[in-house]
């Protein structure tokens, strides 16, 4: 037994310990021994969790361990807890490992329920998350508090950015258009970004037709929002740019999607969600870098006004589009905000983040989001900054092979690549729009940001993908 538990259970008598014995519970990473009411202590409860050896977690379980005690209390109708992180051997758990369990639990206790209005009657039967709003708070009492404390003040950082993206990503699509999504993200520079709007005039005049063309069938304006966080000591230095594509809802526009399933669409803005999420955790976490962030906010509908298969559009770098299917948008989108963004930042490097392909998803699920780059170092980058934090990314390849598919019989280029190769098809579209000498890598994140598997420490439709992936690969490789 670890010191503080077998301190209890002396003051108990040895009833912990026959507790245990009589469970057969062993601290394996599944047990738990549950003991109401325990004579001779002064608790309501007191929950045994079993965590196998900890030598070997890694950042995940710590956070899973936090999803986890967040679970068993919401289950126990508890109001409020004191969790006490302990291990066996000679080995402390550090602030730094307390830190992500608590933001494991915070994560947990997400929900997104402002829609559901409609007051229960008694005798109803009860519905399972409906106990996870009893719990107020959980305190954490370890060893080392200042370096939790320090720790947390990061790790809640990156939590509010989190948080946001999933709220945004749950949004409807009446609520969350393009504009409402433009004055959220205005309402940041409270936490010190500096934030700027373009609306679809100045979009014109500087020439974003590609992306307007994917708007132009919407009732609903187009906006281009950007994000600045200045924090490296030398302000002018490059930053990083983070690039998202914000499709609000995406019917497929003339070349329209099915109707089953189509509802899911709502989260076609989730790569936009995943940057905005992310800048809004540098800039709370006063990280030391300069980052930019840049989102493309559209709508792609059907309508008398929407652009038709055959369309041919000049986008912002002056290459000319063919769009054979109104449905491959995000790249049009993409397109002209890459081209703004390193015309107007010269980027040490640019990450671009997108639900883009469904082919993303028959390749890798949801383990994985898709991953392309034109630069070894940076894949590498964003490879360990993925299996740091459990939001894992999987390489895919480029080539000239690929991008020959793209070639237009009337236009420089034609916006979808035929039958095979989807995703990298995609991708080789969006490499046409990045210049000599950026770094680049792409995030196609069409199978991990939306339609989210529960996990212990996701419990969310939109799940907040890239946030936590984005934010680490600041820390890690782009901060001073
Ligand atoms: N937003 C979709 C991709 C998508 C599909 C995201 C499923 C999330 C879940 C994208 O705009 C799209 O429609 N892509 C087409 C491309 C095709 C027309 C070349 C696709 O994947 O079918
Ligand atoms: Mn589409
Ligand atoms: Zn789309």
């Amino acid at each position: 037994m670890p010191p503080a538990l077998k301190a209890m259970n002396e003051a108990a008598g040895g009833t912990i310990a026959r507790a245990m014995d009589i469970a057969k519970f062993k601290g394996g990473k599944k047990a738990v021994l549950d003991l109401i009411a325990p004579d001779e202590l002064d608790l309501d409860r007191l929950i045994v969790l079993g965590t196998g050896p900890v030598e070997k977690f890694k950042e995940e379980d710590w956070l899973a361990l936090g999803g986890r005690i967040k679970a068993k209390l919401s289950a126990s109708k508890a109001v409020s807890a004191e969790i006490l992180l302990e291990t066996e051997g000679t080995n402390k758990i550090s602030g730094q490992e307390a830190s992500l369990v608590a933001l494991g639990a915070l994560l947990r206790a997400y929900e997104f329920k402002k829609y559901k209005i409609k007051k229960k009657k008694k005798g109803d039967e009860e519905d399972e998350d409906d106990n996870t709003s009893t719990l107020s708070a959980i305190t954490f009492l370890c060893k080392t508090p200042d370096d939790a404390k320090t720790g947390f003040a990061a790790a809640s950082a990156i939590g509010e950015g989190i948080k946001l993206a999933r709220d945004l990503v749950n949004e409807p699509a009446n609520i969350l258009t393009p504009k409402e999504f433009s004055q959220r993200v205005s309402a940041f520079s409270d936490a010190g970004l500096e934030i700027e709007i373009l609306d679809k005039e100045k979009l014109a005049e500087i020439g974003m037709r590609a992306l307007l063309a994917v708007g132009q069938g919407s009732a609903e304006p187009s906006y281009v929002a950007i994000m600045r966080w200045n924090g490296a000591a030398d302000k002018d230095a490059r930053p990083l740019a983070l690039v998202g594509k914000g499709v609000c809802f995406d019917t497929g526009g003339i070349s329209i999607k099915p109707a089953a399933g189509m509802e899911d669409m709502k989260g076609d803005m989730g790569g936009a969600a995943a940057v905005a999420g992310a800048m809004l955790a540098l800039a709370k976490r006063k990280a030391k870098l300069n980052a930019v962030g840049i989102i493309g906010l559209t709508e792609n509908m059907p309508s008398g006004t929407a652009q038709r298969p055959g369309d041919i559009v000049e986008s912002m770098s002056g290459q000319t589009i063919e769009v054979i299917n109104t449905d491959a948008e995000g790249r049009l989108v993409l397109a002209d905000i890459m081209w703004y963004a390193q015309e107007q930042f010269e980027p040490k490097a640019m990450i671009t983040l997108a639900t883009l392909t469904g082919a993303i998803i028959i390749a890798l699920g949801k383990e994985h989001a898709g991953m392309f780059a034109n630069d070894d170092d940076l894949a590498e980058q964003l490879g360990k900054a993925g299996m740091e934090t459990g939001e894992k990314v999987w390489r895919l390849p480029l080539g000239p092979k690929y991008d020959k598919q793209l070639n237009s019989k009337f236009a420089d280029m034609k916006n979808i690549g035929g039958r095979t190769a989807g995703s990298i098809t995609a991708a080789q579209f969006l490499q046409r729009f990045v210049k000599n000498g950026t770094n680049w890598a792409h995030l196609d994140i069409a199978g991990t940001a939306m339609a989210s598997p529960s996990t212990e420490i996701n419990q969310s439709w939109g799940s907040g993908y890239g946030v936590m992936l984005l934010d680490r690969l600041a820390s890690k490789f782009y901060e001073n």
